[in-house]
């Protein structure tokens, strides 16, 4: 369908048909992009986006307008390969000197895939809310896998380990012990990692607290373990106390800015940032709340890898050395417990995690704010 599209536009290159009209009164960014790499094709709506004429859009290769983007070059590459849309890859869109703007973008391969179609929609509050509900989905599945799997390990691991402290007792041998004690150190490594995959297992004891507190001590803790990394810390003082539970928040913290300062080992002159606001008229979950408080967690290092972007939060994906992929499972989850959510935006240079957590005055669904 879009093959004839596009023909129809070249066949009549000065004539606007219904169809362009229809192109053009879009609300997602459409370019096709043809050999070379070069833009054949933009809507108003991608004029809108790249803050260029069609006609200036026209003249462009991709790379000109967006900064290289593997994910972007995958959809690419998997349309063309599959001869089939490959859609909803979120990517971040670098253009010219602007902030980063998340979007979601699907890619069409047209004819024999020289050209591709490409949709940019600017991922808004519904998408992410959607996002989010997939990732609670994801874990409350992944949370009653793990307790049916937990019993079936944790029962002979137990078995395991017995066993091997009574033959230790027999073995005269100190070479045969450290086999055993191989056994026993392996078993309680694993029982520790059920756990953890069992997630969190109690609910908040919420008291009224002061995020700034958490923050300073989750400042003290990151510094002690990563002294070369400096965090600094801007603070909206007119925010409220709220009701939380300050150990799983700080927690949750942790795991975010840890995750930070590890991300910023290669980076040449690294820095942390613990930033809070106010957020109005917020949707977390399925209800809209007027206020929450967003606490963001900057840093500068290299950006969450391609790869695993859509994953993050799901247990045991890890892009890092000796991760063992849990930190942002468990900090969702704790997040989540308190009806709040994690959002991330990541580029090269730029990454930061924004926790929201409700404030008071909570609405439902669909009301006006
Ligand atoms: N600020 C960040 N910058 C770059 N990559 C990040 C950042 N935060 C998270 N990531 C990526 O997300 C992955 C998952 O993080 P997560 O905290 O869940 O697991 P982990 O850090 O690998 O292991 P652990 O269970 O010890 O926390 C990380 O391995 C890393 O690749
Ligand atoms: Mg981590």
């Amino acid at each position: 369908m879009h093959a004839a599209l596009i023909s129809s536009f070249e066949a009549t290159p000065s004539g606007r048909s219904l169809r362009e009209h229809a192109l053009d009164a879009l609300a997602t960014a459409v370019l096709v992009r043809g050999e070379d790499r070069r833009i054949v094709y933009a809507n108003a709506a991608a004029e809108h986006l790249f803050a260029l004429s069609s006609r200036a859009l026209a003249s462009r290769s991709l790379d000109e307008l967006v900064a290289p983007s593997a994910a972007l070059e995958s959809a690419i590459a998997k349309a063309i390969a599959a001869r089939a849309p490959c859609r909803e890859q979120e990517l971040s869109l670098t253009l010219g000197g602007r902030p980063p703007l998340p979007v979601a973008c699907t890619a069409s391969p047209l004819d024999d895939g020289t050209r591709v179609l490409l949709e940019f929609r600017p991922i808004d509050q519904e998408l992410r809310a959607l996002r989010d509900e997939r990732v609670r989905e994801q874990q409350q599945a992944n949370r009653e896998l793990m307790r049916s799997l937990a019993h079936e390990i944790k029962n002979p691991l137990g078995g395991i380990r017995g066993a091997a402290q009574l033959l230790e007792r027999e073995l005269d041998r100190a070479a045969l012990v450290e086999y055993t004690q191989v056994i026993i150190a392996e078993a309680d490594r694993l029982r520790a990692l059920v756990d953890r995959l069992l997630g969190p297992h109690r609910a908040p004891a919420c008291r009224r607290m002061n995020v700034h507190e958490i923050l300073v001590r989750v400042k003290g803790l990151v510094q002690a373990e990563f002294p070369a990394i400096p965090v600094a810390c801007d603070f909206d003082a007119s925010l409220p106390e709220f009701d939380a539970d300050p150990e799983q928040l700080l927690q949750a913290l942790l795991n975010v800015a840890r995750n930070a300062a590890q991300a910023l080992a290669s980076t040449a002159s690294p820095e942390i940032r613990f930033v809070t606001r106010v957020a109005r008229s917020v949707t977390l979950g399925k209800r809209r709340h007027r206020l929450a408080v967003a606490i963001r967690i900057e840093d500068n290092g290299q950006g969450i890898p391609d790869a695993i972007r859509e994953r993050i939060f799901y247990p045991l994906v890890s892009g890092r050395e000796g991760g063992s992929g849990l930190g942002l499972t468990i900090a969702h989850t704790l997040v989540a417990q308190h009806g709040g959510t994690i959002e991330w935006t990541s580029t090269p240079g730029r990454t930061v995690f924004t926790v929201l957590l409700p404030l008071a005055h909570e609405e439902t669904e669909g009301r006006p704010t």
